[in-house]
């Protein structure tokens, strides 16, 4: 069966994050360093969530339901007896996500744009530090860096602030295939020496297949909790 990912809702608020709590990897990293297009590309869907050249693109946080071995038949997800609401899988419905392995790739605002406000700025901190830190589901976090440049400051600090507060985490490092093969051993040596990793970052690539399996694996280990 192939993969089945749908896109749920967009959360500005903890309020409106889903309620069925099946399991959450969320996406961290830079503005337009490629969070967007790494869902879209893992799970060859182009359009699935929306990327852009203009940073900022991802306001919210925006949940993505996965079914790794497709979506079991429950009848109409929107029926309100029972299955639940599209956001909010209930009852039989829920059993059946989580007996399928079904689970939450989350789409983060990026951080260091500079040009957004600084109250808005604030907003999305607090409601991103609130998620990280108080989310029960959330399994682990995939923090991405740009493979081109060495780790920025906020780079640095997200990925202490993450180890800090003992977050199951994976550094990815992303657009392999704008540096010649080469040079890519050099450049992930500079990065898991700046952000102080036990090893290598995983490599990986929109463009290209790289990495593509080895992340895949990876995230479905994580859900089963392994
Ligand atoms: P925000 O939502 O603004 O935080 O950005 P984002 O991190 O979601 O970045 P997005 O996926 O929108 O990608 C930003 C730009 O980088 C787009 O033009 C993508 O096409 C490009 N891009 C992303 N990943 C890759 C990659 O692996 N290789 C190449 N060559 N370009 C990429
Ligand atoms: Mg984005």
């Amino acid at each position: 069966m192939p993969v089945i990912a749908e896109f749920v809702l967009s959360a500005a608020s903890a309020s409106q994050f889903p309620g069925d709590h099946l399991p959450e990897i969320a996406l961290v990293g830079r503005s337009n360093v490629g969070k967007s297009s790494l869902i879209n590309s893992l799970l060859g869907m182009p359009k699935l969530a929306r990327t852009s050249n203009t940073p900022g693109r991802t306001q919210t946080l925006n949940f993505y339901r996965i079914w790794p071995n497709g979506r079991p038949n429950f009848g109409d997800p929107k029926a309100p007896a029972g299955a639940g609401d599209r956001f909010t899988l209930r009852g039989a419905a829920l059993d059946a996500a989580r007996s399928a392995g079904a689970f939450y790739f989350v789409d983060m605002p990026g951080y260091g744009f500079a040009r957004v406000s600084e109250s808005q700025r604030r907003a999305w901190q607090k409601l991103i530090e609130q998620y990280l830190l108080t989310r029960e589901s959330l399994k682990a976090v995939i923090q991405i860096v740009d493979l081109r440049h060495p780790p920025s400051k906020d780079d640095v600090a997200m990925w202490e602030w993450l180890s800090y507060h003992d977050r199951n985490r994976l550094c990815l490092a992303t657009k392999a295939d704008k540096v010649p093969r080469t040079q890519r051993p050099a450049h992930l040596r500079q990065i898991a020496q700046d952000l102080r990793l036990p090893e290598a970052p995983l490599l990986y690539s929109a463009e290209e297949s790289t990495g593509h399996d080895s992340l895949w694996s990876w995230v479905l280990a994580t859900v089963a909790g392994q």
